[in-house]
């Protein structure tokens, strides 16, 4: 091989990558799609309901949908998505477990041609044309919501706990984010202790313990969870601690799942602010038109609301996840 040739090899090599997806749309014809899914775990009801609703719209529309549970390690997660590489899938769904370190394997994705659609938690990268589009929810406003509610219910006056999600993790980022922008605004709201409970029940409950079993815990009047598994961890603390979870501390957390509808109706949490995990129809409808070379948006967000302890009972029967 000549230098010339050499040269022109390596410069057409990315493009080769390029036209791979659209020569595999060709030569794939009525075959059904191939997507691969690289989701976070099980760590929380949220996740459990979000999996499912993934599972049954690929199942509902014939795509053959390739899953990995990363059990919440980023490690497993980028092995996960090389797999798929490998494999030479259509699509990509990734739902990166935290914020930072997916740029190398997103770009080995684009120069194999793999288009990579992000769902529910975004991913920093410098270059935005390493994903085709995002699908989930603005976190930041979460944690927003979740501290107007407190702010509300404690008349601006608070000493708050606050059990974070995952380290890195957007979710955990955001929701801290978005809440104390709001409390900033009330000198009376302070947040004494903050930890990570991981999104997971069993951590709520051995942090929020902790938490009770410190100076500062005695004076904890308000606890803001990032997720509502955490937030049930610690009511059994605060219940096992002989307190009354509702009332001697104000709680407040984010995701709407059933058992947290539960806890309101009981009077021992006060709000949840709505993630909504049932994103499979709009996620699908971004992979086929990703797998189509159709346009689509950067972002698409999630419609969600914020439910009280007064709504509990009448929304309870109604919940889906
Ligand atoms: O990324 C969404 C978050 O991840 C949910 O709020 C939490 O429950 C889950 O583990």
């Amino acid at each position: 091989m000549t230098v010339a040739t050499i040269s022109a090899v390596l410069l057409l090599a990315p493009l080769a990558g390029c036209d791979k997806g659209a020569r595999k749309e060709q030569e794939s014809g009525d075959r059904s799609l191939v997507v691969g899914f690289a989701q976070v775990g099980a760590e929380s009801g949220w996740r459990t309901a979000n999996t499912k609703s993934i599972k049954d719209e690929a199942a509902k529309r014939g795509i053959t949908l390739k899953f990995s549970d990363a059990q919440q390690k980023q490690e497993n997660q980028i092995t996960a998505v090389r797999a798929f590489i490998a494999q030479n899938v259509d699509v990509i769904i990734l739902a990166p477990i935290v914020e930072t370190g997916f740029e190398p394997v997103l770009r080995d994705a684009k120069r194999a041609g793999i288009p990579v659609v992000l769902s529910d938690r975004r991913a920093n990268v410098s270059d935005e044309s390493l994903y085709a589009t995002f699908v989930g929810s603005d976190f930041v406003e979460e944690g927003r919501r979740a501290a107007r509610f407190l702010v509300e219910k404690t008349g601006g006056k608070a000493t708050i706990a606050e059990l974070q999600g995952t380290p890195g993790s957007a979710p955990a980022n955001d929701r801290k984010k978005g809440f104390e922008e709001v409390i900033k605004g009330h000198p009376g709201m302070k947040i004494a202790l903050s930890q990570t409970g991981d999104f997971t029940r069993a951590r709520g409950k051995e942090v929020m313990e902790a938490f009770l079993n410190s100076p500062e815990g005695k004076t904890i009047t308000a606890l803001y969870a990032h997720n509502d598994d955490m937030a049930i961890g610690a009511i059994q603390a605060i219940e096992a601690a002989g307190m009354k979870p509702g009332t001697d501390i104000v709680i407040v957390s984010v995701d709407g799942v059933k058992a947290a509808f539960e806890a309101m109706a009981e009077g021992k949490l006060n709000c949840t602010v709505e993630c909504n995990p049932l994103i499979g129809p709009q996620l699908f409808d971004l992979v086929e038109k990703v797998a189509a070379g159709e346009p689509v948006p950067k972002r698409v967000d999630v419609a969600e609301s914020v439910y009280t302890q007064e709504q509990a009972k009448e929304a309870l029967p109604n919940r889906q996840y």
